[in-house]
């Protein structure tokens, strides 16, 4: 229809909830860079969820009747099994995931599908679906971040005695054990996840009542229906309730974080699985041959979660940015914020149930590999400051004469280990005829024997507790 010609009544009830004030139909355009459908049907069962509470609340107010509600409740149940069997018609004219089941509802039961409005707008809903999708895929998240943490746990109890380099400017700095180094990404994850159930906490408030704006003129009772839906409370005030997307922009914090410690690890993996390191072999479920080099098995798993953080950090700018300078209350804009938080939550999740896997079944240690490296770059020359100092020097002298040390071993090619003690004497007279077990890659790390330190013991320790703290497994993974 050219938008010259006068529009029939069929189109203006294709316009949508406002038909009656407008004289023509939105552009074809229009309607499609409008519609968010597309997407936003991720939310159906929040959605109806969060309508059957509000019919009820309404109910129970006085302010629909008992049949209507019946109704309602009827035709919900049936949009949600047409939904989960495929077979709901999602139509662009009904332009977002609201509409489309609101006029459906209609369509099945009537009047009573046109009364479930009442006291309700779209801005108070869809902040309320959104909250209450996200707060479901939190908890999936921490699902799969136990899962991970407890896999890094099991593997750095195998490996508490595992003796590998330990880096500082991806130098060799000190000896330290595998287990110790996988146990800090547990550390961090433990973090990740309590950030992101602190952020729950503020995610799980209630919009509805906010209608629109400013609220609503019927006698609705909001703490019902929080407590129906399981929120911990109401969203304040009625303006902020549609306004504000905070506390998706604190999830999307909070994954970025978890995405940037993963793409740490990855980075590890990657370089620990290339022949110059050998530290690790990766199964060849998370990796890749080359179409053209037929010797490559290359680490795409962790590649990708290296990657995939780039999107995670992202999204994270684009809701920031999406939110900034915006006038209050709610504007279209916000309707953007959907597709950056499924992602994320995808990604997470992915990234996450993929990490899990590769380290309790898909990564197998090469003991021998870390060992010889740690034995290559000087790795007890601490150890051996340290000694000089138990026995009298001033820490400065001895890492001034453990630094020579070091220069005349380098040039002749060997380890401070492989030093006799009287050439090793000719740097510090208090070098003792013992000084050999301190240079050893064991002796180190048993002597870092303190909360915190990479001893074996302290390792094992470190992981019982961090095991400790894990819910329940049953609770988390099912
Ligand atoms: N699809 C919209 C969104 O995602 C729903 C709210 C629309 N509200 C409105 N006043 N147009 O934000």
């Amino acid at each position: 229809m050219s938008h010259t010609e006068k529009p029939r009544a069929a189109d203006v009830a294709a316009t949508g909830g406002w038909s009656g004030r407008f004289a023509e139909p939105v552009s074809e355009r229009v309607k499609r860079y409008t519609a968010s459908v597309g997407f936003d049907r991720r939310l159906a069962q929040a959605d109806i969820e969060g309508s059957v509470a509000h019919a009820r609340m309404l109910a129970a107010a006085g302010i629909l009747s008992p049949r209507d509600l019946a109704d309602i409740e009827r035709g919900l149940a049936a949009i949600r099994g047409e939904i989960a069997a495929g077979s709901f018609a999602w139509s662009l004219d009904r332009e977002d995931v609201h509409l489309n089941i609101e006029r459906r509802l209609t369509e099945l039961v009537g009047d009573a599908g046109k009364r479930l409005h009442t006291a309700r707008s779209r801005n108070d809903q869809v902040a309320t679906d959104v909250r209450l999708w996200l707060r479901g895929a939190i908890d999936a998240i921490v699902r799969e971040l136990v899962a991970l943490r407890r896999a890094l746990i099991d593997l750095a109890e195998r490996h508490a005695d595992t003796i590998m380099p330990g880096f500082t400017h991806l130098q060799v700095a000190q000896p330290v054990t595998f287990g110790h180094h996988l146990l800090a990404y547990e550390a961090m994850l433990a973090r990740d996840g309590e950030r992101l159930a602190d952020c729950r906490g503020r995610v799980n408030r209630l919009p509805l009542g906010a209608a629109a704006l400013a609220g609503t003129s019927f006698p609705i009772d909001r703490e019902r229906v929080a407590r129906e839906l399981g929120f911990d409370g109401i969203a304040q005030n009625s303006l902020d309730a549609v306004a504000d997307r905070d506390f998706a922009i604190e999830f999307e914090a909070a994954a970025a974080l978890v995405m940037v410690h993963l793409s740490r690890f990855a980075e590890e993996l990657v370089l620990w699985s290339n022949p110059r390191f050998g530290f690790v072999t990766l199964a060849d479920r998370f990796c890749t041959g080359s179409s053209i080099m037929p010797q490559k098995k290359n680490p795409d798993g962790p590649e990708l979660v290296r990657g995939k953080s780039g999107r995670v950090i992202g999204h994270l700018v684009s809701l920031l940015v999406l939110m900034k300078a915006q006038p209050l209350t709610y504007n279209k804009d916000n309707q953007e914020d959907k597709e950056p938080l499924f992602d994320t939550v995808d990604t997470l999740v992915d990234s996450l149930a993929i990490m899990a896997d590769l380290v309790a079944h898909g990564l197998t240690a090469n003991a021998q590999r870390m060992r010889a490296a740690a034995l290559e770059g000087y790795a007890t020359a601490t150890d051996l400051a340290d000694y000089l100092v138990r026995r009298g020097a001033p820490f400065r002298d001895a890492h001034e004469a453990v630094a020579r040390a070091v220069r005349h071993a380098e040039a002749q090619g060997v380890d401070l280990a492989a030093l006799p003690v009287a050439e090793l004497r000719q740097f510090s007279p208090l070098v003792g005829d013992d000084v050999h077990h301190i240079l050893t890659l064991e002796g180190s790390v048993a002597s870092r024997d303190h909360p915190g330190g990479t001893a074996p013991s302290r390792v094992r320790a470190a992981a019982a507790a961090a095991r400790a703290s894990l819910p329940p497994h049953n609770a988390t993974e099912e």
